[in-house]
């Protein structure tokens, strides 16, 4: 007679990440997206809908984009940061203009166009407003295809399960497996066009993930090895001597380790006071980090030493004043914005993090912005 032996199962609750599951690195590669898009189309009436950043209107790459049928083509500005009005916005037009699902959405710009794209491709498939959906695993439906072009390195927008909105109530985001991208288009000359300043807040992004996630108590192996290994490449793209193709081209690995760097880790105090400069002021998420970070040597000595170096480097002078003018209600805004991220705090300073940073510390690192 067979014994039948139980499983001795311990349980364990380690999360089970999605990861992008086709990338294409390369020069020049951007000219292989018809190619890439032509399986993912359900048949001619269904169109693939490209967001893209509106600083491209009229330039050649406009010209590149693979449109046949009924593609639609949207040109957004990334002024300002992606809010949740906005994805319902671009939902309702989508499903206004079509009768049909389309078969995907591809996102053509920076973190705010990806972002979009990200929650664009959510909220089609899921009934009411986007920012219902802010928070942890809150999405039921599996979005529909989404593809992501990053023209600008640094967010890790391209590789997270996260799209940020501003919405009504919080700056927070869509955290879902649904979330991350079917495919993602890694072209290094994309990136050429982009003004020093923007280079280096959204680098600069990337190398605040490194340094907030290698110094973060919620540190391990799998975070480490790409921490490490984006800030090694953006010491070498900030500090080295590159040529602009090489340097390009390691900004735009940077971001993609940097990013995979948080997914299984968190990021700390410049992104969760950044975010509260990001809703009450509308500061973009790159210059929002660093406004903050300047200030942060008390947690992040080194980090800061090597930020100033390379900010000087580079000749780069972060505007002052910004929260010179608020109220006292206006402080009280930020603060409480920035300390219901919870999960940054705990990965920054450890679980009793309410002993070492409190709303009149928060205020003090505010007023010197
Ligand atoms: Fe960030």
């Amino acid at each position: 007679m067979e014994v039948r032996q139980e499983a001795i199962v311990k349980k364990t609750d380690y999360k089970n990440f999605p990861m992008v599951p086709r990338v294409v690195f390369g020069r020049g590669s951007f000219d292989q997206l018809g190619d890439i898009l032509m399986p993912e189309r359900k048949h001619s009436e269904a169109p693939f809908i490209f967001l893209v950043d509106d600083v491209f209107e009229g330039n050649e790459l406009v010209f590149r984009i693979p449109l046949i049928f009924n593609d639609q083509l949207i040109f957004i500005s990334a002024q300002e940061e992606p809010k949740t009005s906005q994805v319902d916005a671009l939902v309702k037009k989508i499903r206004e203009d079509f009768h049909e699902l389309p078969s995907g959405i591809v996102g053509i710009g920076g973190g705010t166009l990806l972002d979009l794209a990200k929650a664009v491709s959510i909220l089609l498939t899921n009934k009411g407003s986007s920012s219902e959906y802010q928070g942890w695993d809150l999405v039921h439906n599996p979005s529909i295809y989404h593809a992501g072009i990053p023209t600008i390195s640094g967010t890790g927008a391209e590789v997270s399960r996260t799209t940020v909105l501003l919405g009504p109530e919080k700056k927070l985001g869509i955290n879902s497996d649904y979330t991350t991208f079917n495919q993602v288009v890694l072209d290094p000359d994309l990136t050429q066009g982009v003004s020093r300043e923007q280079w280096f807040y959204t680098g600069m992004d990337c190398y605040i993930h490194c340094i907030e996630s290698l110094n973060g108590t919620y540190l391990n192996a799998f975070s480490q090895s790409y921490g490490e290994k984006a800030l090694e490449l953006c010491k070498e793209v900030y500090l080295g001597n590159l040529t602009a193709d090489e340097s390009h081209e390691k900004l735009m690995m940077a971001s993609w380790h940097g990013g995979m760097s948080i997914a299984y880790s968190q990021v700390g105090v410049a992104h969760a006071m950044s975010y509260g400069l990001g809703y009450l002021l509308g500061v973009k998420h790159g210059i929002g980090n660093c406004l903050v970070f300047q200030h942060l040597e008390e947690f992040y000595p080194e980090g800061v030493a090597l930020f100033n170096r390379m900010r000087q480097k580079h000749g780069i002078r972060l505007p002052k004043g910004i929260c010179a003018n608020l109220t006292d209600g206006d402080f009280e805004t930020m603060i409480s914005v920035s300390l219901a991220m919870e999960p940054l705090w705990e990965n920054a300073l450890g679980e009793n993090w309410r002993e070492i940073i409190t709303p009149e510390k928060l205020e003090y690192i505010y007023r010197k912005i």
